[in-house]
């Protein structure tokens, strides 16, 4: 027995232990149909079932628990499963119940504005911003950003100061997009939410942004999400996983039920940590953590990504019992 189960988890479960979090890379020899194997793991009770359709993460007690599949970070809830395809990357159509996006640089045109706005700041402070600074900020909420922008400064900024450097790049930012309208949604993004709502889909929105509700106003789109995260409730900036975990508990729903879309590196990351498949927007390069990157909003069909119904376990074939 335990014999077959270190062959199952170090061998076909490619389980090792990286920088302390059980990391696996599950493979499915072609004659089997599946396998499972659980593991106890610092206090919690994990199961892992690998069939051809997927990767099934299960944690049946404990606290949530950080794992990696393929080196992409998940964090495991006690009655939320996470799926993951067994190449690493997910398959797309899945039967998704929601898309969850993010606002800045999906929907609305307004990534440059916040570049333009902290660049204009860092210029009047004497700080360096080039493009892979900005890059950086995309997603970030608007404190996390400004500790980017000072890292390359030559003296420390006290709370009072950095505070006032945050409401100034603020002020920047709003006096844009005071005179926004429905023009500055990014082409096909209107179309793209009321398609995936026509499919019967849940829609819901996880920005960084405090001025998203401003934003959705003048974008006239506020109707179109069945739930808005509150981003001044949020105690942890993206790439953490907490603002689409609390889009999909908004929606009421798992969070492998949901799609995540998102224009920033640290937005696919916040996605996939919340054991969400990720569609990125924008350059591949920059997102080639995502499960499948399109050029831009324009491109995404929610018929590519999401099928009418979930299958349930028996449907999608027997999995031999725990070993
Ligand atoms: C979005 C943008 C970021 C921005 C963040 C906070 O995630 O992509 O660039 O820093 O929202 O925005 P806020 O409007 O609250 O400063
Ligand atoms: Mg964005």
């Amino acid at each position: 027995m335990g014999g077959s189960w270190l062959g199952l988890t170090w061998g076909f479960g490619g389980l090792r232990c990286v920088d302390g979090v059980p990391s696996f890379a599950p493979t499915l020899p072609a004659a089997w149909q599946g396998y499972r194997f659980g593991m106890r793991w610092r206090g919690r009770q994990v199961r892992v079932a690998v069939q051809a359709q997927g990767v099934e993460y299960s944690l049946l007690e404990g606290a949530p628990l950080e794992i990696r599949h393929h080196g992409r970070t998940l964090t495991l809830h006690v009655d939320h499963p996470v799926t993951c395809a067994l190449s690493g990357k997910a398959s797309f159509p899945q039967s998704f119940k929601a898309v969850i996006f993010d606002l800045d640089g999906v929907i609305a045109d307004t990534a440059v504005v916040h570049h333009a706005a902290w660049k204009k700041l860092a210029a009047e402070i004497g700080l360096p911003f080039d493009d892979a600074v900005g890059e950086r900020l995309k997603g970030v909420d608007r404190r996390a950003s400004l500790e980017i922008l000072l890292e390359n400064a030559t003296h420390s900024y006290s709370e009072a100061e950095k505070d006032a450097l945050a409401t100034r790049k603020n002020d920047y930012y709003r006096q844009q997009i005071e005179h926004f309208g429905p023009e500055n949604l990014l082409p096909g993004a209107r179309e793209a939410v009321a398609a995936t709502r026509r499919a019967g889909l849940k829609t819901a929105l996880a920005s960084a942004s405090r001025n998203a509700p401003l934003l959705l106003e003048r974008l006239g789109i506020a109707e179109l999400f069945d739930y808005v995260a509150d981003a001044g409730n949020i105690r942890h900036a993206k790439p953490d996983p907490e603002i689409f975990l609390a889009a999909a508990a908004g929606l009421g729903l798992a969070p492998t039920d949901c799609l995540g879309v998102e224009d920033a590196a640290a937005g696919v990351a916040s996605i996939h940590a919340a054991g969400m498949a990720a569609v990125g927007i924008g350059d591949t390069r920059a997102l080639h953590q995502a499960d499948v990157v399109l050029p831009a909003i324009a491109a995404f069909d929610i018929t590519d990504f999401a099928t009418p119904e979930k299958k349930t376990q028996d449907e999608r074939g027997h999995v031999p019992p725990i070993v």
